[in-house]
């Protein structure tokens, strides 16, 4: 497995070697982490968040500021990943200068290591500009989200007589212009892979069959974060809604119960203290009370060796105070 940081040139080459590309959607630096651990190639800073971050129903809201935001984030978790940023809606299709500058900023201010942008041939002269100005385009064509009001909603592409055509132009337009690779969603799976043979470039498939040379999930579908939204498309891989909610449920009820925090979850005034001395307790107690003190619970500090100091919140990001 590669662990040498994912470029452009990379995921050309992984075409060529036939090696198939695993992309993610990723919205912050915890997840950018464990992606990253697990060798997806690509981190794709959707404008999916407006759907799945925001609670939008489409992903037009969504702006470019926010993008940048996100961007930061997922690029801070990253060390090997190829970092995209997707440019939002309106914030490309009004002209080529405020394109570029908007696409700079993605790049700039958000650390993107490429961005992506929705549309085929009518957007190539844009593609052409952005790729001479040092910025790497990924290109998005088939069912296009930010298209939603104009496509009719999140419908299958291509199916009509003369679309599979139209779709081939667009990628070829692309692949001209100077885009690295091409996101195929929502086609039938024989114009895709007609399309990743076609092409030198790489394809990333969602909704389009295992023709192409990549695939890409929105991250919280892959975890079934929400359980109402089940595409055939999406391989659910975890069924973390459930999950989550048995956790919370659990803390919920031990912070209820005065279970949680036990003892060994606390800082008692003099390190290393014991939970078998309950008159030492109840002087932390009354001097620092913020309620909801659980009763003591034999053993609960066990597992902890003399002296040890309770360990404060701590995450891979933060280093314990
Ligand atoms: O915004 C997004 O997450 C996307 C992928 C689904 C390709 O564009």
């Amino acid at each position: 497995m590669k662990t040498s940081k994912v470029t452009i040139h990379t995921l050309r080459q992984m075409k060529e070697r036939g090696e198939k590309i695993a992309m993610l959607t990723c919205y912050d630096a915890s997840f950018a982490r464990l992606l990253d651990e697990s060798h997806a190639d690509i981190l794709l800073v959707g404008d999916s968040l407006g759907m799945v971050i925001q609670g939008h129903e489409t992903t037009l809201p969504v702006t470019l500021d926010d993008m940048i935001y996100h961007t930061r984030a997922v690029v801070r978790g990253t060390r090997r990943a190829h970092v995209v940023g997707d440019m939002p809606f309106m914030s490309y299709q009004s002209g080529i200068e405020q394109a570029i500058d908007n696409a700079g900023r993605l790049m700039k201010d958000g650390g993107a290591h490429s961005i992506k942008l929705e549309g085929g041939a009518q957007h190539a002269e844009l593609v052409g500009r952005l790729v001479a100005a040092g910025i790497p385009v990924m290109g998005h064509i088939g069912l296009t989200p930010q298209s939603f009001h104009q496509l009719g909603g999140f419908k299958i592409q291509g199916r009509e007589s003369g679309a599979a055509i139209r779709l081939l132009e667009d990628a070829k337009a692309l692949e001209a212009a100077g885009a690295y690779s091409i996101v195929l969603e929502g086609i039938p799976m024989e114009i895709a892979a007609d399309i990743s043979a076609q092409l030198s470039i790489p394809t990333i498939g969602i909704g389009a069959g295992a023709g192409c040379d990549g695939q890409v999930l929105v991250i919280y579908d892959l975890l079934g974060i929400n359980e109402s939204f089940k595409p055939v498309f999406v391989r659910t891989y975890e069924n973390l809604s459930t999950r989550i909610r048995t956790a919370v449920d659990a803390y919920v009820a031990d912070v209820r119960d005065g279970s949680f925090p036990s003892f060994a979850e606390s800082f008692p005034l003099v390190a290393g203290q014991q939970p078998s001395t309950p008159r030492k307790r109840a002087s932390v107690s009354a001097i620092a009370h913020v309620g909801g003190c659980g009763p003591d619970l034999p053993g609960e500090a066990d597992d902890k060796a003399e002296g040890d100091e309770p360990v404060a919140y701590s995450s891979p990001t933060r280093s314990d105070p």
